[in-house]
């Protein structure tokens, strides 16, 4: 990744020379390097605003409920018919991480011709058993390729910034829940610098390998301190902790400015939904902001987790409208401030009754 134009390699330290490379935009083995700086009434563009005026109003009769994703990966069918059990939410969410890190590090180029290659020989000595195989294994590169490197539906800076824009927040203290790689984090970090994020996961190879080896070349386009204008900010240079351990166990009292999860709640079926929109209250001081997302319901998410099922399908997983969405967290006890939808997530800013 060091060769790539934008990379960090051509940067001397501490030094902002990443501001002359503030209009473009490229594409890299792996994902997408954005510098981009939109205008602040552009921000409008890259979230789709959905406004209920009034969440008391809204009725589960009129919005129906979320869809489950029910098709689930060979791997945890596997793992079920070996140990004659239902795999344990923990263990879903270990082989989930393994699985999502090994998307995020492939070359996708290199592994498509790779493929082809491959294929073509399959093909040339009539293996068709090998070709329905390479097949698949194309299949899901080409959506990973379109939906992951070239349009940036899974990270979605310009969604994301156009979610967390305007907080009333100065250095402030960020708790991410199931924080994975982190992003969401460091994309507020960037933000609203000079505070600090904790980030916390019961998998450990989520601190180990998926924040731990997160590319430290990736720009997160954020605020400049020193002049108040833009500026790229790295992995490395946001201050920023990592703990293992179950967000049931957490010691913290009502100390967190932001309490962020990306990607939870849909995971916990409904008899869990209180307590899980709970842990977005517990920790966060008053007038704090509580951020959620999920996966929005849409032909394009679902065709996602169709053709990526060995991939994905670990875990239980609803997908849901942002109204659905809106009316757990309202129904439990937030007020809900902003909510709209980016490409492929609904996100709402929340704060508590
Ligand atoms: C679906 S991921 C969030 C999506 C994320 N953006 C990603 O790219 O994978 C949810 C994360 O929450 C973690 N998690 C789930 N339940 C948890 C719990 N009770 N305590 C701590 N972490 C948890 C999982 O290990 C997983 O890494």
């Amino acid at each position: 990744m060091g060769t790539h134009p934008s990379s960090l390699g051509e940067y001397s330290e501490g030094t902002m020379v990443d501001e002359v490379h503030f209009e473009t935009t490229s594409v890299g083995p792996q994902f997408r390097y954005d510098f981009r700086v939109p205008n602040s009434s552009d921000l409008d563009e890259f979230i789709i605003e959905n406004p209920v005026r009034d969440w008391s109003t809204l009725r589960w009769a009129d919005i129906g409920r979320p869809f489950r994703v029910e098709n689930m990966s060979d791997g945890r069918r596997a793992w079920e018919e070996q140990n004659g059990d239902t795999m344990p939410v923990k263990t879903s969410w270990e082989m989930f991480n393994r699985s999502f890190h090994e998307w995020f590090s492939k070359d996708v180029p290199k592994e498509r011709s790779r493929v082809r290659h491959t294929l073509a020989k399959q093909i040339a000595t009539f293996r068709w058993n090998k070709v329905s195989t390479l097949f698949e294994e194309l299949t899901q590169l080409s959506i990973w390729n379109f939906a992951h490197r070239i349009q940036d539906s899974i990270w979605d800076p310009r969604g994301k910034r156009a979610l967390f824009r305007g907080l009333d927040v100065e250095k402030p203290r960020i708790l991410f829940l199931g924080a994975a790689e982190g992003y969401e984090a460091m994309q507020l970090s960037a933000m609203y610098p000079g505070g600090e994020a904790v980030l916390v996961d019961y998998d450990e190879f989520c601190k180990t390998h998926r924040y731990g080896q997160f590319p430290e070349d990736y720009p997160f386009l954020g605020h400049n301190l020193q002049t108040g204008g833009h500026r790229i900010w790295h992995k490395s240079q946001m201050n920023t902790q990592f703990i293992v351990d179950d967000i049931r166990n957490l010691p913290f009292g009502k100390e967190f400015d932001i309490v962020i999860s990306v990607g939870l709640i849909e995971h916990f079926p409904d008899e869990f939904k209180p307590e899980a929109i709970d842990f977005h209250r517990r920790f966060l001081k008053p007038g704090g902001y509580a951020i959620m997302t999920t996966p929005k319901f849409h032909w394009k998410t679902r065709l996602f987790y169709h053709v990526m099922a060995d991939a994905m399908n670990y875990t239980y997983r609803e997908l849901m409208t942002v109204q659905q969405m809106g009316m757990y967290v309202f129904e439990n006890g937030f007020n809900i401030l902003r909510h709209g939808v980016i490409k492929s997530h609904n996100g709402l800013i929340a704060k508590p009754r």
